[in-house]
């Protein structure tokens, strides 16, 4: 009887206790460990490394602490203390002290700027997007039903994914829509901590100055236009001093999920995450990937 098997099904997963664990490939024929907190804090410093934007957040300061002029000028509804606000920068790793401090352009007028000068912390969430497509997607047809998909009506641990034929190239051909990865169990993190400006950063004639605007400009061209000391836009080279991260690995059968203490988060060494790989980084990975396959 189909219900009974789907029942008897269900429940043996449960009792194994991770229906997670049932509905992704299983372990079977490959290590499945889960990455420690350092070598997940590894492969995030190569994603701060390799990964041109992120959303940076601050909070809106109460009405009493903020410029009421300059709230004004900006036609600033009433309200906003308080409030998170998120925006997309342009960040790079560029310093030479190797912590993983984000290096970020700060354009004084902009928003996230002003709430972070009125005292804001911050937060930058970060996320790795594969520099290639998967080689296979994971089927997206509707016509198996949801419960086979959980692999609920599905005998074996050994079943591996059900992939579409067609290539991630012929279906990006067919939907014009934007590297729909299974970004779920792509890695992300969030570092907290707050801005601070650096010192001799904004003295293109000197070394750190120098240094800085060539490695920011390397990251991004157009940046180039908005230096420190340029015409139009009051601009300071600042570092996010990281505080906390928040790490999503992927899927919590094979990724690390929690916060990685800072301190692991500032040895890591350049060596280190120069060695690592992410997923995607090279041609014809699979779209569930586990992180040893990498
Ligand atoms: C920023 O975070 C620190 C803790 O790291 C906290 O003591 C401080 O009050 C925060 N600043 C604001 C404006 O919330
Ligand atoms: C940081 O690195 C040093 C030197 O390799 C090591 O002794 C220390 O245990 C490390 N600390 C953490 C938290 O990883």
């Amino acid at each position: 009887m189909r219900f009974f098997s789907i029942t008897n099904t269900f429940l043996s997963y449960c009792a194994a206790s991770a229906v997670a664990a049932a509905v992704l490939p299983a372990a079977s024929d490959r290590e499945l460990r889960i990455p420690t907190s350092y070598e997940s804090a590894v492969l995030g410093r190569r994603i701060l490394a390799l990964t041109p934007l992120g959303t940076l957040s601050t909070v809106f300061p109460r009405e009493e602490d903020s410029d009421g002029a300059s709230a004004q000028m900006h036609h600033r509804p009433s309200g906003l203390g308080g409030l998170p606000y998120g925006l997309m920068e342009y960040i790079a790793d560029c310093e030479d002290d190797d912590l993983g401090n984000p290096t970020i352009l700060a354009i004084t007028i902009g928003t996230t700027f002003r709430n972070a000068a009125a005292g804001s912390n911050v937060s930058l969430a970060v996320q790795w997007t594969p520099p290639h497509p998967p080689a296979k997607r994971i089927k997206s047809g509707t016509q198996r039903s949801w419960l086979s998909r959980l692999g609920l009506t599905r005998a074996g641990p050994n079943d591996d994914y059900d992939y579409d034929d067609e290539t991630a190239e012929q279906h990006h051909k067919h939907r014009s829509i934007a590297l729909p990865y299974s970004a779920a169990n792509l890695p992300r993190f969030s570092l907290i901590g707050y801005l601070e400006p650096i010192d001799g950063g904004d003295d293109r004639t000197g070394d750190v100055g120098a240094r800085l605007a060539r490695c920011f400009v390397d990251s991004h061209p157009d940046a180039k236009y908005w230096l420190p000391g340029n015409p139009i836009h009051e601009a300071h080279f600042v570092r996010l001093v990281v505080q906390q991260i928040y790490w999503v690995g992927g899927f919590g059968d094979r990724a690390f999920i929690g916060w990685i203490p800072v301190e692991e988060w500032r040895n890591v060494s350049r060596t280190e995450w120069q060695k690592a790989r992410l997923p995607g980084e090279k041609k014809g990975w699979k779209e569930w990937s586990v992180w040893t396959d990498l």
